[in-house]
């Protein structure tokens, strides 16, 4: 034993603290604390001591060794956290993106629709799309065995109860609830029994209702204008024709001006000049009855229109289906 144990442990510490990386440090520790590094060799030899000299050289060797072994952990850390260049995080790389969904075009259209009468001071409501009977056909003037019914192809959970056919049963559920006036627009889905290329089983509708004491045909029309020109073009024109649904009297289909031809006459209307958008009428008195509104006090005027229809009109779309085909290349260009 030439050298004290004490040298041993001061030579090791700068050793280990003037090392360059993670390797040498390892080399180091071999050295000193290894099967048979220097430490471990004085700590064997210690039994060749005189017996006096043994519990102190023991006790020392042993501090050297717990010293030597704290060292090497704390440099392997430090090294490790400041590792060289090549191993470092490139902070100038550009990040990786986050690859994000669009609104759909159907609830996009919904929302613009929504907002365009909400600006005009309409509240928005919704309802259920299983639906009552009642709801659905009897409360808006469509009783049982009614002709009415097969302009609908309804689909029927069971005898009572159906799939709404339109969102008008939230008129009547808004009215049974609500004192008027009422100036609601109500979005939803809807389910008919019919698959081609130009019907779903379920698409969208905005429905609208407005009442108070001296509602008008004129104030309908005059705001399906206003409606019309600012989903559309501010010259859009508009034609209302006679029609026939059992819950509005007089009633109305709109058709506004193509859109694509501006009247001219195109393939998408059809070489008339005129697209078909939604139905409108003065509502029913029988319907206020059914909601126990004084029909003697009170007028009021509906409409409903299609949304994926309204979608098609302003983006050029001309399949339906696409909406519902959910192919990223289509949703992504919204
Ligand atoms: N509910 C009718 C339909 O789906 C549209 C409509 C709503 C007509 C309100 C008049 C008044 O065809």
């Amino acid at each position: 034993m030439e050298k004290s144990i004490e040298q041993i442990k001061t030579e090791a510490l700068s050793e280990i603290q003037n090392a360059a990386d993670i390797e040498q440090v390892r080399t180091i520790s071999v050295r000193y604390i290894g099967r048979k590094g220097l430490v471990t060799q004085y700590l064997r030899d210690i039994p060749k001591l005189p017996a006096k000299q043994r519990p102190e050289a023991g006790k020392k060797a042993n501090q050297a060794k717990n010293a030597i072994e704290a060292a090497v952990e704390d440099a392997i850390g430090q090294l490790s956290r400041q590792k060289g260049p090549s191993d470092a995080v490139d902070v100038s790389l550009p990040g990786r993106p986050v690859p994000g969904g669009t609104i759909h075009p159907v609830t996009r259209i919904t929302r613009e629709i929504c907002s365009i009468f909400e600006r005009m001071g309409f509240d928005i409501a919704e309802g259920p799309e299983v639906e009552t009977d009642y709801y659905n056909f009897e409360a808006l003037n469509i009783p049982k065995n009614h002709p009415a019914r097969d302009m609908q192809d309804t689909f029927y959970v069971s005898d009572n109860i159906v799939l709404r056919t339109h969102t008008s049963p939230i008129q009547i559920r808004y009215m049974d609830a609500c004192k008027p006036p009422v100036r609601i627009v109500a979005p939803g889905k809807v389910y008919r029994c019919d698959s081609d290329l130009t019907h779903t089983p379920m698409f969208h509708q905005v429905e609208g209702l407005l009442v108070d004491e001296k509602s008008s045909f004129a104030d309908l029309k005059g705001l399906l204008t206003l409606f019309a020109r600012q989903m559309f073009d501010t010259d859009t024109a508009l034609r209302f024709r006679p029609s026939f649904f059992p819950f509005t009297e007089p009633s109305a289909e709109v058709d506004i001006r193509c859109v694509i031809c501006k009247g001219e006459g195109c393939k998408v209307c059809s070489q008339t000049g005129w697209l078909e958008v939604l139905g409108c009428g003065m509502v029913h008195p029988a319907v206020f009855e059914n909601v126990g509104y004084d029909t003697e006090k009170y007028k009021g005027f509906a409409f409903g229109m299609g949304v994926e229809r309204i979608a098609m009109l302003k983006y050029g779309i001309n399949d339906l289906r696409m909406f519902f085909e959910s192919d990223i290349r289509f949703l992504r260009q919204f």
